[in-house]
This record gives C-alpha cells, structure tokens and sequence, in this order.
C-alpha cells in the first residue's frame, strides 16, 4: 500500500532522535509520545509527531523528541514528500534515529525510465526553504524516491549521514541538491540505487567532502540545460571522497545543445577504487559507457584541481560550456 511509511529509529538514548527548531533559550523537550505517538510501528503517529514539533517551534528554542521505538509516520499523500521540514531557520537533527521509506513497496511500480509525466513516488525527507542548519548522525533507509532533497536551502550542514537501498532500486538519490547555496556534507556514507548525490541548477558553493559512495552511480551535476530558465552551477568542490563500485565519480549531465557552463572548482584527493568513470560528461544519452575519462595525464592521479569538463574530457584550468 502506497501510504505505508514506517518511521523506525534505533538506538539507546531516550532523546536519540532530536529536531531542535529555533535554536536559543531554553530548549524545553516535546517528547512525540506525550502527543499521541506510539512506538509500536503500526499506529500512525504523525498526528503526534505534528503536535509534538507545534508545541517546540511555539517556544524559543524547542526540542522534539523522539524516543527509542519503531514508529509509523504516514506520509502527505498527494505530494512529493513523505517528510516535510518547510520554511525554518536553525534547525538541528540529530541522534541516530532512522527514517524507514518503505520503498521496496513502491519501486516495482515506479515506471518514470520509461514513461514521460509520470506520477514520481515521494521523496523521504525535503527541505525547503531551511537556512543555518544542521543535519547529523541520521540514516536514511529504502527511500521510495530520493532519500533527501534540499531545495532552496542556504548554510547547511550535513554530517555523519548515513543512506541505504539496493543497487537496482530506481530514483533513490542519496541527496537531491537544488536551487540551494552554502550547503556542505562530510563523512557521510551512501551506497543507493542511483545517484550518491545529485546536484540541480541553481546549486552554490556546495562542498562534498570525505563521503563513501557506492555501490551506486557516483555524483551527479545534472541534468541541466532541459528548460530554459535553469540557472548557473557554480562552485562545486569534492575533496577525499570514496568511489567504490559506482558508475562514475563526478560526472555532468546536460540537455544539448542549449547547456549551461558549469564550473567544477575542485575534484581532488579521490579514493577511486571501481569506478567506470572517474569523471563524465554525458550529453543526453547519459547511460552509455564513457571512453575518454581514464585519458593518461587527465586522472592517473585521479584528481583535478580548478578544472572544468567538455563530454567526457577534462580540462584543468578551463572554463567549458555545455555543448
Ligand atoms: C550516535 O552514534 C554514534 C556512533 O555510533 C555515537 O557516538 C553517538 O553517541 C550516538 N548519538 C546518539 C545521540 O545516540
Ligand atoms: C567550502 O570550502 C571552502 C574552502 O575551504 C570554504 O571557503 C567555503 O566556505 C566552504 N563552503 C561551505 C558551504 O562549506
Ligand atoms: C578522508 O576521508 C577518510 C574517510 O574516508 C577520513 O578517515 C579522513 O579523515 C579524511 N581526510 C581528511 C583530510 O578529511
Ligand atoms: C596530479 O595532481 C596534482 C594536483 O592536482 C597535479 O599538480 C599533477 O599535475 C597531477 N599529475 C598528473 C600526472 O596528472
């Protein structure tokens, strides 16, 4: 059943799962099951995950609490999300809890390779429109659609994330990164179906660092040059990251001929044990194989520092428009 999401969380502390809005003062504990939650993984809890998070961002400085047990969170129906953090400044999670997706139950029906317009299952949890936050010691588990998405976010802190499905499960994003600006991960693991990290148009100053991807398909910038209106990438650096067993390490994704230029600031100090394509630029047809990125010189090091690329070459010290 489609609106089947269970919210399961592990660990040993009874405050092990923390969202903290409006950081500053005192920071008194709403603690979901004193708002009608219960850790019995069947009951939807949602309701009191709701009243519980109202009652914290009333006072300055509130902490929601969810304490150790496996809850059931229904998910907005008809939206793209299952879990929703919209408009907020300051806000932290942390404490190890885990945010079950369910998505094996969907990924059988999810035919968007195939069918253009298709209804696309919802994403695990989305930001938007969150400023000067911190996400940390969080697992993502079998997302129906991409495990997080951040969207219109500025100065946010990503760390200790950990993020899992199946190689072949389809759509399942690590994190989605789009029209955002200042947003940092680190030692954050994700091994999911498709990309470790995607990054949409719109994207500023992003900086990835010391993250394991794989299996997988490495780190995406792209698709872009699709619709006219998209803007510019800039800034991205991805430093002491690990690629094993992914498609590719970074790799470009745009529409021709009416790309955009994209600036990769820095590619540098990877640990690429198995990846096809250390770096990619694909044009489209991007499931083909590339051929130039192993190129002696380019990567033998596998790093490149201030460069930018042109289907599947990379070129240190240059700035190259899509094709
Ligand atoms: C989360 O897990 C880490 C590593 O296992 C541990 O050091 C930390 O204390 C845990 N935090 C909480 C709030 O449970
Ligand atoms: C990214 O790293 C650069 C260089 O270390 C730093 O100046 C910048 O503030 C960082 N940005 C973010 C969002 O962490
Ligand atoms: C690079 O990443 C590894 C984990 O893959 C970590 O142990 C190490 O501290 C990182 N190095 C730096 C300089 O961040
Ligand atoms: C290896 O990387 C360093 C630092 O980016 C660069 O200066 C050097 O030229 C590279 N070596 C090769 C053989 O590409």
């Amino acid at each position: 059943m489609d609106s089947m999401r269970v919210f399961s969380l592990w660990a040993s502390l009874v405050c092990f799962l923390s969202i903290i809005s409006y950081a500053g003062g005192q920071n008194k504990i709403f603690t979901v099951t004193d708002y009608g939650a219960v850790a019995d993984g069947k009951t939807d809890s949602s309701q009191g995950f709701l009243n519980a998070w109202k009652g914290a961002c009333a006072t300055d400085g509130g902490v929601v609490a969810v304490p150790l047990g496996t809850f059931f969170v229904s998910g907005a129906t008809f939206e793209d999300y299952w879990i929703l953090f919209d408009e907020i400044d300051r806000l932290t999670i942390f404490g190890n809890g885990t945010f079950y997706g369910n998505g094996e139950s969907a990924w059988p029906h999810n035919q968007c390779d195939k069918t253009l317009g298709c209804k696309k299952p919802p994403t695990s949890i989305k930001f938007h429109n969150v400023r000067n936050s911190v996400v940390r010691g969080i697992n993502s588990v079998n997302s129906k659609m991409f495990h997080l998405n951040l969207h219109k976010c500025e100065n946010v802190l990503l760390k200790n994330v950990d993020i899992i499905a199946p190689v072949d499960s389809p759509n399942t994003d690590g994190i989605h990164i789009g029209k955002s600006n200042g947003i940092e991960i680190t030692a954050s693991r994700i091994s999911t179906g498709d990309d470790c990290i995607s990054i949409g148009d719109g994207s500023t100053n992003i900086n990835i660092t010391s993250v394991f991807c794989g299996p997988g398909q490495g780190i995406s910038i792209g698709s872009l040059g699709k619709y006219n209106n998209e803007e510019d990438v800039v800034g991205i650096t991805v430093k002491n990251c690990t690629f094993s067993d992914t498609d590719n390490g970074l790799r470009v994704k745009t529409w021709a001929p009416s790309s955009m230029p994209v600036t990769v600031s820095t590619f540098t100090d990877h640990n690429v044990e198995d990846a096809v394509c250390p770096l990619a630029w694909r044009v489209r047809s991007w499931d083909q194989r590339c051929e130039v990125h192993k190129r002696e010189g380019d990567f033998s090091n596998r790093s490149c520092s201030g460069c930018s690329m042109q289907q599947g070459q990379a070129m240190p010290g240059h700035t190259v428009r899509g094709a």
